[in-house]
């Protein structure tokens, strides 16, 4: 039987109520052993639980027992346009979460990708806030079915790294709310997530941790929230403000606990009468009903496990639809494996692990299958695999022993990266990697091209400069497809890339992202057809940066201030409007097999929209029908408004059904489009 909360705060003291609100180590709050009250112990983050770090300082504890299941990042999962596989995600973060002993796992970042530059953008879903919610909520639900709470991150308008613990975001209010704060308020209200996190940034003068408007007025009195809501790591900068923004727990970087903005100086506050004990109790109260919801004041509580074969299966399923397949001119792809003998990979990121970077969001992989071990071990040992690097990162410099979040509330905790002076010495050494890999290319048939992004670029605290490809990458492609009309191109990556020198002379370009453990795995299978691809892009890719509104009518990354002048011309929305041309459309992503769509309707008594979906060519394969709302004489030209992804065999045909959310009220037309947006049908009000 679990005690009443409102029993327990009665016994609390003081000391044990400002205990139980700011951290006491830096993943956990202070426990009340008296009253049988345990900790409240976290952990990051998206894409697996995190490795044990001590518990005052960002020493990794280095042990064998924290490998885990690494699963793909935000942006996979949001390519995979699937419902069913975010609550499978979900699922085996929170089983592995309360397997690790956790009990709030401070995932999904649900952040809308403001600009392709933003270097936490492989943490987030899309630009799109249907898009993100609809998925968001699933994956919450099945994490907390573990009797672990979600937190969803980052509580508001975080859309860069640049001085993002600073940065003032100015926007109108209307766009806030269409755009930025949706996902939010669905994730609580349909995903029911027990915890919230502040953003590090400020929104109209207030930083997110602190903020009156955000917390109190938007998420306690209009939205009703009763969950937890946390600060980000170092998010509070004054006692008064927090403890009375309606924040509950404050966690930091450093480990003077109890220096805390709400631990001394607010317990000071609270005995020299500034701020009144009613204050805390509100914060204790909603942390012990967190803590009767999780089983963790008595009664049965699920015990979750890791590494489990059952959960490596689930990252594969989730990878192996998430890889977009952006362009396949005379179908040079799926390759026929039985026709290979020898064929040669080129890229670093063939051969490179991505688990390890990234910021916060960093896994300690139980393994993780490279493309070209995925490769290798698909195709046997029949078939001669060999490799050239082509490219090289910089020589990374040599790691302290400080962990870089240790010093993260410096310097308003990130910047815009830098392309970096090449040396003499690494000029050389990449003039040499391309050049045999180019000689090579023209040897062989077959030849895959694996490059991109890697965490150097999409990490936390770090902007991107620009969309281009790093390390010499747009010259290799260029000078390997001069070489080799035929190679085949991949690129990973949380954010699009720069396309324009070589695109047109690539036949077949395949997206996969950081697809977790199994990516490489998934993406053989894509290559060698034993998967027909079925990922759609979560996101515009621009051509450039300046095609994205948050650069040609607003500002990015800003100064102190960041005005966010594209309103809700966000992404897709933008680029709609005001026709500016994309490399690949939100929403783009191919198939070996061809579908056809007819009939559709629109049953307004139930507010539903249906049509039939065929597979009319000769595999297997998946496809997620898009359905677009246009308002007549709108603002805006069309917007998301729902989206079913279904399987089909050949010739299979099959009714979709679409519950719009509410009656449009306006004068409008739906659409539904797949690759590319292609409009399929149209049907007005
Ligand atoms: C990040 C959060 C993360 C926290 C704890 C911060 O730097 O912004 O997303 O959960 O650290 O590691």
């Amino acid at each position: 039987m679990q005690k009443h909360p409102e029993e327990i705060l009665k016994n609390l003291t003081i000391e044990e109520k400002i205990g139980m609100i700011h951290g006491a180590q830096l993943f956990s709050t202070a426990p009340v052993p008296r009253l049988n009250i345990p900790p409240l112990v976290m952990s990051d983050g998206p894409m697996g639980v995190r490795q044990e770090f001590a518990p005052d300082s960002w020493q990794p504890t280095g042990g064998s027992d924290d490998y885990v299941t690494y699963l793909p990042c935000n942006s996979a999962l949001a390519a995979t346009w699937n419902r069913e596989l975010a609550f499978t995600l979900g699922s085996v973060l929170g089983e592995e979460a309360r397997g690790r002993g956790k009990d709030v796992i401070l995932a999904p970042g649900i952040n809308i990708k403001r600009s392709p530059l933003c270097g936490r953008n492989f943490e987030y879903f899309s630009e799109d806030p249907y898009l993100t919610k609809e998925l968001a909520a699933p994956l919450i639900r099945g994490i907390q079915q573990w009797d672990v709470a979600a937190c969803v991150k980052h509580f508001a308008a975080n859309n860069q790294e640049t001085e993002r613990l600073w940065v003032d975001v100015e926007i109108e209010e209307e766009a806030l709310r269409d755009i930025y704060l949706p996902a939010f308020r669905y994730a609580i209200e349909k995903g029911g997530a027990y915890t919230i996190m502040g953003a590090y940034n400020k929104v109209y003068g207030e930083h997110c941790c602190q903020s009156s408007f955000l917390l109190k007025k938007i998420l306690r009195d209009e939205w009703g929230y009763d969950g937890v809501a946390i600060s980000d790591w170092g998010g509070v900068h004054d006692t008064k403000l927090a403890a009375e923004s309606q924040l509950d727990i404050e966690m930091s970087v450093t480990n003077d606990f109890d220096d805390y903005f709400l631990a001394e100086p607010l317990k000071e506050k609270i005995k020299s009468g500034e701020i009144s004990e009613e204050v805390i109790d509100e914060k204790v109260l909603r942390i012990l009903k967190l803590m009767v919801k999780l089983h963790m004041l008595g009664g049965e509580r699920k015990s979750g496990s890791y590494n489990t074969p059952g959960h490596r299966q689930k990252a594969l399923d989730v990878a192996r639809q998430s890889v977009v397949l952006l362009k396949n001119e005379g179908q040079p792809l799926p390759l026929k494996k039985e026709k290979l003998k020898k064929i040669l990979v080129i890229g670093e990121n063939a051969d490179r692990i991505h688990s390890n970077g990234g910021g916060s969001a960093e896994i300690k992989a139980l393994y993780e299958i490279t493309p070209l071990m995925g490769l290798k071990t698909h195709l046997g040992g029949n078939v001669q695999v060999d490799y050239a690097k082509g490219y090289c990162r910089e020589e990374q410099p040599e790691t302290g022993s400080t962990n870089w979040q240790e010093t993260s509330l410096e310097h308003g905790g990130g910047s815009v990266g830098t392309a970096g002076a090449e040396s003499i010495g690494l000029a050389r050494k990449r003039q040499q990697l391309r050049e045999e890999a180019v000689r090579l290319a023209g040897e062989y048939e077959t030849v895959i091209y694996v490059g991109g992004l890697d965490h150097g670029q999409d990490c936390e605290g770090n902007d991107r400069p620009d969309m281009k490809l790093p390390y010499g990458q747009d010259q290799l492609l260029r000078e390997l497809l001069g070489a080799n009309p035929e190679t085949i191109v991949v690129l990973m990556g949380g954010s699009p890339v720069e396309m324009g020198s070589w695109i047109s002379k690539a036949k077949s370009l395949v997206w996969c992202w950081y697809a977790g453990m199994e990516g490489g795995s998934a993406l053989a299978e894509v290559l060698l057809g034993e998967t027909n691809p079925s990922g759609k892009l979560p996101e515009t890719f621009y051509k450039t940066h300046k095609d994205c509104s948050a650069h040609a009518l607003g500002e990015f990354p800003g100064g102190k201030t960041v005005a966010y002048k594209e309103g809700k011309y966000v992404g897709y929305r933008y680029n709609d409007k005001f026709q500016v041309e994309p490399e690949f459309c939100f929403g783009h992503g191919l198939s070996y097999t061809s579908f056809a769509c007819r009939d559709m309707a629109w049953d307004k008594e139930k507010n539903q929209i249906r049509c039939f979906l065929k597979n009319t060519g000769n595999r297997y394969g998946g496809e997620t029908l898009q359905l677009y709302r246009r308002e007549e004489n709108g603002e805006l030209f069309q917007e998301l408004a729902g989206f079913e992804k279904i399987f089909l065999e050949p010739g299979e045909e099959q009714e979709v059904k679409f519950q719009l959310e509410s009656s449009p009220g306006k004068p409008c037309k739906y659409c539904i489009g797949t690759s590319s947006r292609k409009i399929y049908l149209g049907l007005a009000q």
